[in-house]
């Protein structure tokens, strides 16, 4: 190849410095717009925080309802939870139930059924779950209620995140 060739003319030259410049531009503008667009979800994986909800020795082994209250953080909304939760004691394991139901998200609650008394109990559209939370077959709910992650330390039962049951 010729030098004459690979010679640049003083418009394309003119071009691709406007583009290169015109591109650092953009980037350098668009960084931190995306940054913040991406802010909630770069928070996301930070620690989980645990919520005190009662003593150990308040517990049974017939689920009881507890209001779990915290500041909660959605997006760049800030607002408080409130969610009721079912506790109870399943031998040394303490399990926390969540009150929603898995068909369209309705509250349910334990004992409620005259018909089935140790189960939990849908009233929109007679959903039912086993003490275990397992969704009762045959019935609107697919699968089982969702659980809480239980932490116990000194006696005092916390929750953490919940775990969506399969
Ligand atoms: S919402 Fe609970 S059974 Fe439909």
């Amino acid at each position: 190849m010729s030098e004459r060739e690979h010679k640049v003319s003083r418009r394309q030259f003119l071009t691709y410095s406007l583009m290169g410049v015109g591109g650092f531009m953009a980037a350098a503008a668009s960084l931190p717009m995306v940054r913040f667009a991406l802010d909630p979800a770069l928070k996301a994986g930070a620690e989980t925080e645990l919520h005190y909800i009662c003593d150990l020795d308040d517990l049974t082994e017939e689920p009881q309802s507890f209001n779990l209250q915290y500041a909660q953080q959605d997006a760049w909304y800030e607002s408080e939870a409130n969610h009721t939760v079912y506790l109870f004691r399943h031998g040394e394991e303490v399990v926390a139930l969540s009150s929603t139901c898995t068909h369209l998200g309705c509250t349910v609650a334990f004992g409620t059924n005259e018909d089935h008394p140790d189960q939990f109990f849908c009233p929109c559209h007679f959903g039912r779950f086993e003490k275990d939370g397992t969704n009762v077959p045959n019935l609107p709910p697919q699968r089982p209620l969702d659980r809480y992650e239980v932490s116990v330390e000194d006696g005092k039962v916390y929750l953490g995140s919940l775990i969506q049951n399969r």
